[in-house]
């Protein structure tokens, strides 16, 4: 699928754009704190309803007004559609081809955006919460109920901390709660267990052609609640579990345990990498989940989402660059940068360039070499 048109109005830097884009390789280039990025994520917000930087919406608007609007058109299997966003500091209303869409989970199935920015570099060496944010977009992509299975957990998981941090905690409340975390919680390791197994045979096969064969990847679910068993071992387990430090969550006054203590483990020849990989190794394997990433989207899905490479060209080595376009063949590209090399640029054959400048962007008539 791929973004045909977009228009703006009060968004970010932008007062007022209304553009259009090439079906394979967009180029947007320009110094720093224009819109580059500003630009990339208003396209997000049609696949997420969110933005990838922060999750206050209100920052989104421009400082001049006080509502913003984000329009659209995108093209999947032939059918034009278009995403519409309307943002108020009060709140955000979303809706496909005119219509309402009334929950986030109903919004993730139109439009597969996957965006890569160097921060995603660094996964593999960063905090555990970085790798379940991962984990939980993508699946979120994949399957929308998902993020209601998230959502739902989140909000048990409060409720029980809150109810540990009261001065006298009633068991019998705790209870209600810890069966809320075991519902939703089950539901969330059995989806991430499944989503796991299938990223790390991707990404494997991927891996081993970045490396040329030297380096073999494999990635495991280090879930706080190891389980291997059936359905009915998690949910004993999970409960056993929650029992057995019962007593130590109400000392600290929070829910030690629980699949928002889980994490990957990234191996690299057998050796895991997250502690004791180089940082070339990390940010190879960083490259093979993201590319595992938009197959697994693919394959799923039966689309090709839309890529939007956020500064991270300039990041990559030549080679590690080469690659990466080469087997992006096939989707709607979205680069930003300040600048771009000669070789890339005319490695890419169907392609538009633009400039970014104060919240304007202008196509170039010319390609500079
Ligand atoms: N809500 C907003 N209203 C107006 N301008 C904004 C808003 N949020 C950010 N900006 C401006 O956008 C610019 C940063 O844009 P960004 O897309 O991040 O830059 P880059 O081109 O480096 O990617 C800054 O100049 C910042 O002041
Ligand atoms: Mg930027």
């Amino acid at each position: 699928m791929y973004v045909k048109t977009i228009e703006l109005d009060h968004f970010r830097n932008y007062i007022h754009l209304t553009m259009d884009f090439h079906e394979k390789v967009n180029i947007l280039l320009g110094p720093n704190a224009q819109g580059k990025t500003n630009l990339m994520e208003a396209i997000y917000m049609s696949s997420f309803g969110k933005s990838f930087r922060t999750s206050r919406d209100g920052e989104l608007i421009g400082f001049t007004n006080d509502q913003a609007r984000i329009k659209i058109g995108l093209v999947k299997e032939e059918e034009e559609f278009m995403m519409e966003i309307n943002l108020r500091q009060e709140g955000k209303e979303i809706k496909k081809e005119g219509r309402k869409i009334l929950k986030l989970a109903d919004m993730l199935d139109h439009v597969y955006v996957v965006v890569f920015s160097p921060e995603d570099l660094r996964i593999v060496k960063d905090e555990p919460e970085k790798r379940r944010k991962f984990v939980d977009r993508e699946l979120s992509l994949l399957k929308p109920v998902y993020y209601d299975d998230i959502t739902q957990y989140k909000k048990s998981l409060m409720q029980r901390n809150a109810l540990l941090k009261e001065k006298e905690v009633k068991q019998d409340l705790l209870d209600i709660w810890d069966d809320a975390m075991i519902k939703w919680g089950c539901r969330i390791i059995r989806k991430r267990r499944e989503f796991i197994k299938k990223l790390s045979g991707i990404s494997s096969t991927i891996h081993e052609n970045i490396t040329e064969g030297k380096e073999n990847l494999e990635i495991r679910y280090d879930s706080d609640i190891p389980w291997s068993g059936g359905e009915e071992e998690l949910m004993e387990m999970y409960h056993a579990i929650l029992k057995k430090n019962r007593s130590k969550d109400i000392f600290r006054g929070t829910s030690t345990r629980g699949p928002h203590k889980d994490d990957l483990q990234v191996l690299v020849n057998d050796l895991d990498i997250r502690h004791y990989g180089s940082q070339g190794q990390q940010r190879t394997a960083a490259l093979s989940l993201k590319l595992a990433e938009i197959r697994l989207i693919e394959e799923e899905k039966g689309e090709s989402p839309i890529l939007l490479l956020d500064d991270v060209l300039s990041e990559l080595d030549s080679q590690r660059q080469k690659f990466l376009i080469q087997t992006l063949r096939d989707l709607q590209i979205f680069i930003t940068a300040t600048e771009i090399s000669p070789e890339l640029s005319s490695s890419l054959p169907e392609k538009r360039i633009y400039q970014v400048l104060e919240g304007t962007v202008k196509k170039e008539e010319y390609i500079p070499i």
